[in-house]
């Protein structure tokens, strides 16, 4: 699945932005910021809500906030169709993810880079999703952290061996010249901001990424 950020995008034609991909792209990515968990600042609540009736792409929030135990639900509750929130930054990351699903979205964790994911393997069945950021989280247009590249397969074993539905999201620097690595290496979901909407024709360079990630995606284990 390809989730164009719109982080990228201009902030006062989103709806624009959003309608330029609709059946193009599966999922619109949203990052929260809320210059206290992350340096930048960028939309909450109402610009969710407002983008949630002006287009009908699903929305995948992505909640760089301190207290997302206060604050994520209601994303859910809004009609968003996944929140992922920062396990750095969670108090209660279990009943959290109980309490975004109770409300009918898909319940995502992210991982900083410098966070390891085997500390976090009982969580993965209370999971959806598990973001591996590979960008520092905070800002768009920064290079992709192949150094990241072992936690995604590291990840990709633990999911294959536990027989999970989850999906495996990159986030930061993903472009056609780095998301065959992602596939690569078990992503399955992939967020990109600039590479997209930084393109001259934002649906052609999604139709690229996708086309590339699929090239570059393992043969599936007959075994
Ligand atoms: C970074 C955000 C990303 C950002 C990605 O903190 O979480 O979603 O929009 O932007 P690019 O694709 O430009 O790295
Ligand atoms: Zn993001």
């Amino acid at each position: 699945m390809i989730a164009p950020s719109i982080l990228a995008a201009d902030f006062a034609r989103l709806a624009e932005a959003a309608a330029a991909l609709e059946g193009v792209a599966d999922w619109l990515h949203v990052d929260v910021m809320d210059n206290h968990f992350v340096p930048n600042l960028t939309l909450g609540l109402p610009v969710a809500q407002s983008l949630l009736a002006a287009t009908s792409m699903p929305l995948d929030c992505h909640l760089m906030i301190e207290d997302p135990d206060r604050w994520a639900p209601a994303y859910a509750e809004a009609g968003a169709a996944g929140v992922t929130f920062h396990v750095e930054a969670a108090r209660a990351p279990i009943r959290l993810a109980r309490e975004i699903r109770a409300a009918g979205a898909k319940a995502g964790l992210a991982l900083r880079p410098a966070t390891p994911v085997d500390q976090y393997v009982d969580l993965l069945p209370e999971l959806d999703l598990l973001l591996v950021m590979t960008v520092e989280p905070g800002f768009g247009g920064q290079s992709f952290l192949d150094a990241m590249l072992p936690k995604i397969r590291r990840t990709r074993d633990l999911v294959r061996g536990r027989e999970l539905e989850l999906r495996i999201q990159v986030d930061g620097g993903v472009s056609a010249s780095t998301i065959a690595a992602c596939a690569e290496a078990g992503a399955d979901t992939f967020v990109s901001g600039s590479a997209v909407f930084g393109a001259d024709d934002a649906a052609l360079a999604v139709a690229d990424l996708r086309r590339i990630a699929e090239a570059g995606r393992p043969p599936i284990d007959s075994g």
